[in-house]
């Protein structure tokens, strides 16, 4: 008979890697990129000539602005403005701008994990727009959201930019939309950004950038394991890989062991065996097409309102209301 041992994990972040790291194929959650350092190198990321996404979703916002700000004010109703994972908010500022231009009533509410990264985007909304009322919410999406609309019954029209959806394959993607539909009434309204099938060449280069900022996004998942649970990582013996696929629309993102090695991961007693050449699966970025959008959202109970998108149709922001 086989004997399972249980093991008590102090937080979730020990469990997946323990759990990921002794699975076949070997995989992490690249949830786990984003820590201060994983935070900064994805700015760096979004600054990059190659990373067209954040370029692509700024312009789509500042040719429709006009219109977007119709949508969410429906005439003049006073909005909650919520935001999951906003980041620096350079996109953000783009519609807040001109929501304050047009004196809408609005608040506006970013939802994040981490209290650091609240605090600096709350510091440079004041600086920038000290007219704006800005709520900021720590904590999960669902628990933040379910804390706003305990609070009061105003519209919401909550913001997912960035084509962040694309981090999660189709199954989860709709079972995350089904959660956030469930949290919304008829009135309130989900805009969510979409990275479109484009020539996988240039998918590609986004990925795997010549300056490296890329691989060191993805190795920072190895830095984290050292850093927080006494890992022996040598990250330069892994390779950064990706690989795109046009007929799924998924772009993976690999860590490849250069040779045979151990790591020994204290704060777990693990130790982890690595053949040469082995991968350890990180991220997916999926890329779609409208067909798939619609079923996305036809899957997690929502209909499609409208979209928003550039001429090539590189990228398309998508409102969503509940069915
Ligand atoms: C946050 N997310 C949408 C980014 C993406 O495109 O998948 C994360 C990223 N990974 C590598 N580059 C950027």
């Amino acid at each position: 008979m086989q004997k399972t041992v249980e093991i008590a994990f102090e937080t979730k972040f020990e469990e997946e890697v323990y759990n990921g790291l002794t699975a076949f194929p070997k995989h992490l959650s690249s949830m786990y990129f984003y820590d201060e350092t994983g935070d900064k190198l994805f700015q760096d990321i979004m600054n990059m000539p190659e990373y067209y996404l954040t370029d692509y979703e700024f312009n789509i916002l500042t040719a429709n602005k006009a219109k977007i700000g119709h949508l969410f004010a429906r005439g003049d109703q006073r909005f909650k403005l919520i935001e999951l994972g906003a980041g620096d908010g350079k996109k953000t500022k783009i519609l807040l701008k001109h929501l304050i231009a047009k004196s809408y009533e609005f608040t506006y509410q970013p939802i994040d994990i981490s209290p650091t990264v609240l605090k600096v985007l709350e510091q440079s909304l004041h600086n920038e727009l000290p007219e704006l009322q800005i709520e900021p919410q720590q904590g999960t999406y669902f628990e933040a959201l379910k804390k706003i609309n305990a609070a009061n019954g105003t519209r919401k029209i909550i913001l997912f930019l960035g084509s962040n959806i694309g981090n999660l394959m189709h199954e989860k993607a709709i079972d995350f939309l089904g959660r956030i539909q469930q949290l919304m009434h008829t009135d309130d309204l989900f805009f969510v950004g979409f990275d479109m099938k484009k020539d996988p060449n240039t998918i590609l280069n986004a990925y795997n950038d010549e300056t490296g900022i890329t691989a060191a996004f993805n190795k920072n998942i190895l830095a984290r394991i050292n850093r927080e649970l006494d890992g022996n990582f040598d990250t330069e013996k892994f390779l950064h890989w990706e690989v795109y696929d046009p007929e799924s629309g998924t772009a993976k993102s690999y860590l490849v062991a250069k040779e045979a090695q151990t790591i020994s991961i204290e704060k777990l007693g693990l130790t982890v065996d690595f053949q040469a050449w082995e991968t350890l699966h990180t991220e997916i970025s999926q890329k779609y097409d409208e067909n798939t959008i619609k079923k996305l959202a036809q899957k997690s109970g929502f209909e499609i309102v409208c979209d928003f998108s550039d001429d090539a149709q590189g990228f398309k922001d998508y409102v969503f209301r509940k069915v």
